[in-house]
């Protein structure tokens, strides 16, 4: 007799088709071009050599535990936001191991286990998962696409009617690139605020725009100041904002009305105070890797502008294809001829141009047929693999 597992566990055991192509193509010796990959630290980028040394600060030997997270630490990030002329005050800054752990601090925080939150669709399935390993369920509203994507309010304003419990919103958002126009986060604020449940915005992208729109918004938490009874927390990390997953510190930033915030933030810090997760040494060292790491910033900015204009002059050969806009993000949505189900698709492009890319379903696309790629590869192997997949694909 085996041991039960929870049931906050997802289905797991059987590998899909297109990971068992795949596996079997690698033992084969073929060469797969991976366009789904999306770990900055595998893309061939040039790390400064002494990018970690702060990391072996002698101060580091010292534990002193600050649940919300350490002085230095919170006060560089805040520090860094002036970069994207975003104004924070230390004080509403927490840090956390990673963005996939303030989201769930966050559900545990805001959700009873039942609990629904809504969330975009397209987007990252990371949230199910993460919402599913604390007994809460999400709920998608549309983001709808007229030529750029938009959020549905009323799918919002549904969802809240039927009592979800947090709207999260995700700007730029990954997979499709689109960024939250002023007047959706003001909308998004005020429906919130009106429901009683706190807005989060996932933004760990914000510092990879490519075409935003004019009025895209960058300051969600800023917004919210003031505004009576909304409660706005936006998530960012060193993961993406300077290429070092491997570090593990996020960050959440609390903005609205002050009597809200405190009460979230006195809650929150009771969780933290239960992990402690985040690592001494890498609260020291945030404010020099936040400095060091914008080279790295740098180089992933050219990476993703150089691919996405390789994409867009590929798709140029093929009429039946087409790159939806990319307001900013590390991926790229291509619209495909849907002569075949989006999975047969990316097994066919597996097989015959060597080429791995995401399946619109995997993101919840609304209907068929999309392919997502990663806009981080050598521009070297992208733009011949991009080729090969629309020589694939168009037919
Ligand atoms: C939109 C979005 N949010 C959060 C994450 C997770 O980031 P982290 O590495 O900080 O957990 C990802 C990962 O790709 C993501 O795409």
């Amino acid at each position: 007799m085996s041991v039960r597992l929870s049931d906050r566990l997802p289905p797991h055991g059987e590998t899909n088709a297109i990971t068992q192509l795949l596996d079997r193509l690698l033992a084969a010796g073929v060469s797969v071009v991976d366009l789904t990959e999306s770990n900055p630290t595998r893309v061939d980028l040039d790390y400064p050599a002494r990018l970690l040394e702060a990391l072996s600060a002698p101060a580091s030997t010292r534990y002193a535990p600050e649940p919300l997270g350490m002085a230095e630490a919170r006060m560089a990030v805040a520090l860094d936001a002036r970069r994207r002329s975003v104004a924070i005050e230390p004080a509403r800054v927490v840090l956390s191991a990673s963005s996939s752990e303030s989201y769930s601090w966050l559900f545990k925080l805001f959700c009873n286990p039942g609990d629904r939150v809504l969330v975009p669709q397209p987007s990252y399935p990371l949230f199910e998962h993460l919402a599913h390993l604390e007994s809460v369920a999400i709920e998608p509203y549309a983001l709808a696409y007229h030529g750029r994507w938009e959020v549905d309010l009323e799918s919002v304003r549904r969802g809240l009617a039927s009592g979800a419990r947090m709207i999260v919103a995700v700007s730029p958002n990954n997979p499709t690139g689109s960024c939250l126009a002023g007047t959706e986060a003001d909308a998004l604020i005020a429906l919130a605020a009106e429901a009683g449940v706190p807005l989060v915005v996932d933004e760990v992208f914000a510092d990879y725009l490519l075409s935003p729109r004019p009025g895209c918004t960058t300051d969600i938490a800023c917004r919210a100041e003031g505004h009576t009874g909304a409660l706005v927390v936006t998530l960012g990390g060193l993961s993406k904002s300077v290429g070092l997953p491997q570090l593990k510190l996020g960050w959440m930033v609390f903005g609205g009305d002050p009597a809200c915030v405190r009460r979230a933030m006195a809650g929150l810090e009771l969780i933290a105070d239960s992990y402690l997760s985040v690592s001494t040494p890498v609260q020291l060292a945030a404010s020099a890797l936040l400095a060091e790491g914008a080279a790295v910033r740098t180089q992933i900015q050219a990476r993703i502008e150089a691919n996405l204009a390789a994409l867009q002059l590929a798709v140029a050969q093929y009429p039946a294809c087409d790159v939806l806009p990319v307001e900013g993000g590390w991926s790229a949505v291509v619209r495909v001829p849907a002569t075949q189900s989006e999975e047969q698709l990316v097994l066919t492009l597996l097989e015959q141009a060597h080429v791995l890319v995401h399946p619109g379903y995997f993101f919840d696309f609304a209907h068929e047929a999309f392919v997502v790629v990663s806009l981080l590869p050598p521009v070297g192997a992208f733009a011949p693999a991009v080729n090969r997949l629309l020589t694939v694909a168009s037919v």
